[in-house]
């Protein structure tokens, strides 16, 4: 009997034990496993279809102007009395609005570029994201 009875009490602790092995097993993944569609959950939130590159004054910005504005506003030509050519003169016309306002042809500004068609989607999309960033120097 004695030996009965060892038997079933450690097979009952056997048993306890492979429970709470399983337990903690299936909490961690079920963690893991929730940690993942909660990643793959912001991978997936709509990015704008412009945004595939790092928006930098520098690296966007700059020569976009250059492309784009240069030709009466940079290099010496100060069409309008607007310039430019560097940060600091880029700076002047975005924070009394008029950048935002000329290349978004609101009412009230010289829509820019001058007679010409309005920059494509994804140039005033960069434009105006930059200036709601605060406009960096980056
Ligand atoms: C073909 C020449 C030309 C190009 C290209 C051009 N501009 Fe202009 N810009 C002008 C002229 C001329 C004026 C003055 C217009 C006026 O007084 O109505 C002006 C004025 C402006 C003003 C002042 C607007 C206002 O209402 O006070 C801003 C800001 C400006 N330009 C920004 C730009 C930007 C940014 C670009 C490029 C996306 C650009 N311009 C491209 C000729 C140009």
């Amino acid at each position: 009997m004695k030996s009965i009875n060892f038997v079933n009490h450690s097979g009952y602790r056997y048993y306890y034990k492979f429970i709470t092995v399983s337990g903690v097993i299936a909490f961690f993944l079920i963690m893991a496993l929730l940690s993942l569609s909660c990643s793959k959950d912001e991978d997936t939130i709509p990015k704008h279809p412009c945004d595939t590159i790092e928006l930098t004054f520098s690296g966007v910005i700059q020569p976009l102007l250059q492309q784009n504005c240069f030709e009466c506003h940079g290099d010496g030509s100060t069409r309008g009395d607007v310039i430019l050519d560097t940060y600091e003169d880029v700076n002047e016309i975005v924070f009394d609005g008029r950048l935002y306002g000329a290349v978004n042809h609101l009412a009230g500004y010289s829509a820019m570029p001058y007679f010409r068609d309005q920059l494509d989607s994804c140039s005033l999309y960069f434009i105006n994201k930059w200036i709601e960033e605060g406009a960096p120097d980056n």
